[in-house]
């Protein structure tokens, strides 16, 4: 009995989650998502091993305690999340309508990954028509077992002449695609060492991790601290160097160029994440290794077909040799039923789309570098990034979130505050994402309105920040 209710004290305290504690604003995301996703499982696993008595209390309780303990923390952080639920009208993006419990607020969309405004395209969704008429809805199985349309097939060979690789293998998410890759290559590869940008995406983050093979992380962008990382590994060690192009919360772009010289110095193979770069960037959308001319030098790419190609669904684009290792040995992609056809043959037109419609892109980096320039005229502390995205840094998650919600009550402008573990704390942001079809008018009204929330909540304006602190927005 005493070894039960020492279970249950326990326990009680777990839920107050002491390992949260632990967090500090300066870890990279690499850290706090490698913390987040350990603490509870390893405490819980820990304390049931010593425990063979009847616990005291009724077991739904003994768990509900445990989750309601996560939940109060979050809430008490300022960083519960709460879902918006959006009717997107077709052909009225970026306008949308926020359905509340007092009716409906026509709302202007400023946080979309929907870069481009594909998922309305005209052409995508005839086709997505034309191919449920054509075939019904399911893909019927796994790729291996009847699960392969015809659609697939030509995604496929259209991916893979986008990003000038022999060979592309679609998968259900970008998230997936990494996993699948990763996997593949932490099996494939004997011992090898993956070299981790700190600002790496959570998915690729746990690809790596599940590996259980080596990790070096270096700092966010800087090839000199990779190069001192390389250093240590022997010439003839497997490795590969995993970063992405456009980093999606601060906007800033790799150094790719730096990091190919490096991987061809010391013999390790490049892994790069293009999804929020693919359909926005290069003559034919291919992302950021296209607009510098380096898609020849980059070994494996990976990218999502649900944020500027406007459907879902995310791929692997390498030789056909990796390709084919992927196929066959990732788990997750070979034991899950296939993308819907339907889904298919959507992406396919929109990638198609998107190769032959530069000015797109034009538009969207034009808006984007517009709206740049008209909140630092106002003095909006944006972060100086190199990509379309643009940061408005908060730096403390309860006014984050009462800014968003402010917009979103007062102005009808819906940009969802991006907190903790998205961004390490204290580095709270409103993320704006700019797309070709917003009008010039509703750009002025979104900088208005920013500016309006920052002298009512009295934020912090760009010239207010010491010179140490503005490090932070380059
Ligand atoms: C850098 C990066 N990689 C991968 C993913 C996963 O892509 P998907 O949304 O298609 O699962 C995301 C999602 O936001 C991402 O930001």
């Amino acid at each position: 009995m005493r070894v039960g209710i020492n279970l249950h004290q326990k326990t009680l305290q777990h839920t107050k989650c002491p390992f949260l504690k632990t967090f500090n604003i300066n870890m990279t995301s690499e850290q706090a998502v490698s913390k987040y996703t350990k603490f509870c499982p390893y405490l819980h696993y820990k304390e049931m091993k010593s425990e063979t008595k009847k616990c005291p209390i009724e077991h739904s309780q003994f768990y509900n305690n445990q989750f309601k303990g996560v939940i109060q923390q979050i809430k008490d952080e300022g960083r519960y999340r709460e879902f918006k639920s959006l009717l997107r009208t077709n052909g009225e993006f970026p306008r949308a309508i926020n359905k509340t419990p007092t009716g409906d607020q026509p709302i202007t969309l400023w946080c979309s990954n929907d870069y481009l405004g594909m998922s309305q395209n005209p052409m995508v969704t005839q086709a997505t028509k034309n191919a449920i008429d054509l075939t019904g809805i399911g893909a019927g199985g796994t790729r291996n077992i009847g699960g392969t349309s015809i659609y697939h097939v030509e995604l496929e060979r259209e991916l893979a002449d986008l990003h000038r690789k022999d060979s592309a293998l679609v998968m259900n998410s970008g998230y997936v695609a990494n996993m699948a890759t990763l996997d593949t290559l932490g099996k494939v590869l004997k011992d090898v060492t993956f070299l981790s940008d700190a600002k790496n995406h959570a998915s690729l983050i746990e690809g790596m991790r599940a590996t259980k093979r080596d990790r070096l992380i270096f700092k966010h962008n800087d090839y000199q601290d990779l190069e001192q990382k390389l250093k240590q590994l022997d010439i003839q060690q497997n490795k590969v160097i995993v970063f992405e192009s456009v980093y999606s919360m601060n906007g800033t772009v790799a150094p790719i160029q730096q990091f190919i010289n490096l991987a061809k110095k010391y013999n390790a193979l490049t892994l790069i994440d293009e999804v929020h770069a693919v359909g926005m960037y290069g003559e034919r959308g291919a992302g950021v290794t296209e607009k510098l001319g380096l898609q020849k030098d980059i070994d494996i790419v990976t990218g999502t077909l649900g944020k500027a190609f406007g459907c879902s669904g995310g791929y692997v684009s390498a030789n056909s040799e990796i390709v084919d290792a992927v196929r066959s040995t990732a788990s997750n992609f070979i034991f899950s039923t296939s993308m819907s056809p339907i889904i298919a043959a959507a992406c396919l037109e929109s990638v198609k789309y998107l190769k032959s419609h530069p000015e797109i892109r034009e538009r969207h980096q034009y808006v984007a570098s517009l709206i740049k320039a008209k909140l630092k005229s106002k003095g909006i502390p944006a972060l100086n990034s190199a990509s379309h995205i643009v940061p408005v840094f908060i730096g403390d998650p309860l006014l984050c979130k009462e800014a968003s919600e402010k917009l979103l009550n007062e102005y009808n402008i819906y940009i969802q505050p991006i907190n903790y573990p998205t961004v390490p704390r204290g580095q709270e942001i409103l993320r704006i994402s700019p797309t070709p079809l917003h009008t010039e008018e509703m750009i002025d009204e979104l900088v208005n309105s920013i500016e309006c929330v920052f002298k009512s909540l009295n934020l912090k304006l760009e010239s207010q920040y010491t010179a140490e602190q503005r490090v932070i927005f380059q």
